[in-house]
């Protein structure tokens, strides 16, 4: 038996280099508290091409994945865990389509047409799937100690 709605659940949510660069960080975590999200970690990574790799292996045969790799290592992304019920699938609405162009014209009050460009340039990004949810949670906060401050009780 499952009680669905009621059960929260956690996604990856990143902002892409251009995102950042562009200022939207500020605007698209507004937009992420008013849709009853809680972030519950975030952390601004730089991927080296390696990392990069890792996280889109499963694109690694498309014609687009070195351009996406060389993007993705052109600045700085920021990474967090968005909990709140149905959050995949909540998050993955809010964002739009990939293409950014297409967003702007067929769900303009979407992030992507908000801040994207292109399939590129598309300013987020959100797991597909819990599979997708708990590999890339754990790809950027896996090792908590690496993203936890510890303070001594002295
Ligand atoms: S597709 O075409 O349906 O497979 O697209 P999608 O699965 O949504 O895209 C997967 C990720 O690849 C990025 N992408 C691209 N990057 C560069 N150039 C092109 N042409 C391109 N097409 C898609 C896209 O932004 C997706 O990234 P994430 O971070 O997963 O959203």
């Amino acid at each position: 038996p499952s009680c669905g709605a009621l059960e929260r659940e956690r996604t990856l949510a990143m902002i892409k280099p251009d995102g950042l660069s562009g200022n939207y960080s500020q605007k698209i975590k507004e937009v992420i508290l008013q849709s009853g999200f809680d972030i519950v970690q975030e952390a601004v990574v730089r991927l080296d091409a390696e990392r990069a790799s890792v996280f889109y292996a499963e694109h690694s045969e498309r014609s687009f994945f070195e351009s996406l790799v060389k993007y993705m290592t052109s600045g700085p992304v920021l990474a967090m865990v968005l909990e709140r019920p149905d959050a995949i699938s909540h998050w993955r609405t809010l964002i739009g389509p990939t293409d950014a162009r297409k967003a702007k014209t067929s769900h303009p009050n979407s992030i992507r047409a908000m801040c994207g460009l292109d399939s590129e340039k598309n300013c987020v990004h959100g797991s597909d799937s819990p599979q997708s949810a708990a590999r890339e949670i754990s790809f950027f906060f896996g090792d908590v100690k690496s993203v936890t401050v510890e303070h001594d009780e002295l």
